[in-house]
């Protein structure tokens, strides 16, 4: 079966086409939003782009299902990506999924491996922080989340502060490698006892101490920066291990999942991995390209679901995705 899979529920337009566990095309495009997402500038963006990649891809190949965003997500960009998908389903007669953006983060690694269940879930993107018992494909249950703001938006807006271009993460994980360890800093650890994550005071204490305004010596302040950055992500790092270490001791799991765009970050997933090995868990995770929004992921979810369930016929709209927080 070919599956074509389409991802627009932020900046980035996802199309993909899978077959038989196989990725045959994975088509990302990045839209430029130097200091942040401007959500009418994304819907726009993914007007254009959703065209010129879906249309090799639909030419090359016969689609037997549609699977598309139907949310969480930025309202206009999901609008396009899921009338787009529509237009397609009809105009091709096939058949059509909607699928829950945070499932198919879930769900990609239980695609790529064979992973048994239960299995706990670290999803750790920009829009969503939490962590999730994966009993089965389609039943979930989520056992705790951030109060406040996600972690991958922490990375953002402190990544803005210093200077640093949108998205902050992986401009946070290049400074750091060239980290001097000449300057220390202090991050607090919100919300210690407790199961949920707290990331917004975080935030603000790490603003406040990277004080740069009458330095002007411009090494010493890439110096600064990059040590800042450093400690920063390890200091988030060491917290996500912690309080997926503490779930685990709750509900023990042999298999830990990292996913979402914040996954891609290498002290964070070492540092997982070292926790892990500590606890006699091991640890998946997506390769660095399908860390981030993309189509396969979409894709892959209504793979699993399709197999499973079988109810989408042809041209079968469902208007709303049965994923249910619970
Ligand atoms: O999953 P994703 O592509 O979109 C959402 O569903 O939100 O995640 C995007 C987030 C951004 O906040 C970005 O800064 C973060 O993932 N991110 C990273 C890294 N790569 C992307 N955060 C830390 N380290 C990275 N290497
Ligand atoms: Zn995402």
């Amino acid at each position: 079966m070919n599956i074509l899979g389409i991802e627009s529920s932020c900046d980035d337009t996802g199309i993909a086409l899978i077959r038989n566990k196989e990725i045959i095309e994975n088509i990302v495009l990045k839209q430029e939003h130097k200091k942040g997402v401007i959500p009418e500038y994304a819907a726009r963006a993914h007007h254009v782009a959703i065209f010129e990649s879906a249309n090799k891809l639909i030419n090359q190949h016969k689609i037997d299902l549609i699977a598309y965003t139907n949310g969480p997500g930025l309202i206009g960009s999901l609008f396009v990506g899921s009338s787009f998908a529509k237009g397609l389903a009809y105009a091709l007669q096939c058949k059509i999924m909607p699928i829950n953006h945070v499932e198919a983060h879930i769900l990609l690694p239980f695609w790529l491996e064979k992973i048994s269940f239960p299995s706990l879930c670290l999803m750790i993107s920009g829009g969503h922080t939490m962590i999730v018992l994966v009993e089965e494909v389609g039943k979930y249950k989520i056992l705790s989340e951030s109060q406040d703001d996600a972690v991958g938006e922490v990375f953002d807006k402190v990544a803005r502060y210093i200077g640093l271009d949108f998205p902050g993460g992986p401009e946070i994980e290049l400074l750091a490698k060239k980290a001097v360890h000449k300057h220390s800093f202090k991050f607090p650890n919100v919300m210690q006892n407790s199961y949920d994550f707290s990331f917004s005071g975080l935030k603000t204490a790490a603003i406040q101490q990277i004080k740069i305004d009458d330095i002007a010596n411009e090494e010493e302040i890439l110096e600064i920066k990059a040590d800042f950055c450093y400690q920063f992500q390890l200091h988030v790092a060491k917290l996500l291990s912690e309080k997926l270490l503490k779930m685990h001791k709750k509900f023990p799991c042999a298999n830990w999942i990292v996913s979402g765009g914040v996954a891609a970050n290498k002290t964070i997933i070492s540092n997982l991995n070292e926790v892990a090995l500590q606890n006699n868990a091991c640890v998946f995770y997506p390769p660095i390209n399908l860390c981030q929004d993309n189509g396969v992921m979409i894709a892959a979810a209504a793979d699993l679901k399709y197999s499973k369930t079988e109810e989408y016929n042809n041209f079968n709209l469902k208007p709303l995705s049965s994923w249910k927080i619970v």
